[in-house]
């Protein structure tokens, strides 16, 4: 009798440590799928293998899933412009600040002010908790020096050389409706020319452009695979083909100076997925979130002191740098790419 009731116990305390168990088990699976149920998208100005290897780093350390894809500047305020009423995607990643401050003004953009945003320095923030810098990258010239030679030709060394009779026809930017980085090529001629000038002569440029391509990357792949001799492009992106194998190109600044870009991240008004993105923004401002972009060939100055730029910045820390006003260039982005496109007509 005695053993059976101590059978008995035991089934019985097993049974109770079996549902316990599983009870737990379930609580957790719960809590997995909650995690597992968060989602993110986002619209990406980034070089697309950054862009991946900054997903897959944030879905691993978040358990978010995230969809993203990549378009250039131009293009991710067009579409979140044409998603207003019904947005789709609740984080714009990288690209030049000027076209969030554009965005700002329109009404696109959720202020979120990260508990991270501490640490990345006043001038790389927007005051008003709209946006906030990862990262700076230097405009420049790129070209290739074999077709340099064949011309007997220097690399240029204003933003008058690229006017010069030899480059007519060989001269390869973006444009700036499309790209972030043309549309900072185009507010720094007109920071540095006054607008009448620089018009002008962006209408010059434009007799030497052999094309306007969509994104800013274009031109120094164009001009390290010999598809052109010069192009405007951001200093970063020429040294990723370069170190990629395309060595014949060569860099130059402007000595008149330079423009640059503060890229951003910022959080999508009215977007699906609110705490999601916030997270994210907190990712990005991360010492080990800018030190990503490295291992992948981006190459871009830092905008958390902690974090280490990229040995590869190096050869770009005595640019000369024209005081560029952010604000200024995004608050006009959309009435001077009207009159430049009129000027080119
Ligand atoms: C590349 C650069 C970024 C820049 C972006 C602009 O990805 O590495 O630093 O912000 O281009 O792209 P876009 O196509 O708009 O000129």
């Amino acid at each position: 009798m005695l053993k059976i009731k101590k059978v008995l116990g035991l089934v019985l305390a097993s049974t109770m440590l079996i549902t316990m168990v599983s009870g737990c088990g379930a609580k957790e699976t719960e809590e997995k799928n909650k995690v597992k149920a968060e989602k993110l998208t986002i619209y990406c100005g980034l070089m697309e293998d950054h862009m991946v290897a900054a997903v897959k780093e944030f879905e691993k350390e978040t358990g978010i899933k995230v969809d993203a894809v990549r378009m250039s500047s131009g293009e991710i305020m067009g579409r979140v412009k044409a998603e207003k009423e019904n947005p789709k995607a609740s984080i714009w990643f990288g690209g030049p600040a000027d076209g969030f401050i554009q965005a700002q003004k329109d009404g696109l953009l959720e202020k979120y002010i990260s508990a991270n945003a501490k640490d990345i320095p006043e001038q790389f923030k927007d005051k008003d908790g709209y946006w906030t810098g990862i990262y700076k990258g230097y405009l420049g010239f790129v070209s290739n020096k074999k077709l340099l030679g064949e011309k007997g030709a220097q690399a240029p060394q204003s933003w008058e050389d690229l006017l010069k009779p030899e480059f007519k026809g060989q001269v390869v930017i973006a444009n700036p409706g499309s790209s972030g980085t043309a549309y900072t090529l185009l507010s720094t001629v007109i920071q540095i020319m006054g607008e009448e000038k620089g018009l002008a002569y962006m209408k010059k440029l434009n007799g030497q452009i052999k094309s306007y391509q969509k994104s800013g990357t274009a031109p120094g792949r164009m001009v390290g695979q010999g598809e052109a001799t010069v192009g405007v492009t951001f200093l970063h992106d020429a040294i990723k083909y370069r170190e990629e194998g395309m060595k014949d190109i060569v860099l130059s600044v402007p000595k008149e100076g330079t423009g640059y870009e503060i890229g951003a991240v910022a959080v999508l008004k009215g977007g699906p997925d609110q705490e999601a993105a916030k997270k994210f923004v907190d990712w990005c401002l991360t010492v080990k979130a800018q030190e990503l972009g490295q291992t992948v060939g981006s190459y871009q100055f830092l905008t958390n002191p902690q974090a280490k730029a990229p040995k590869q910045a190096n050869e770009l820390k005595d640019t000369k740098l024209i005081n560029y006003n952010l604000e200024w260039a995004g608050s006009h982005k959309n009435e001077l790419i009207e009159k430049w496109s009129n000027a080119i007509k």
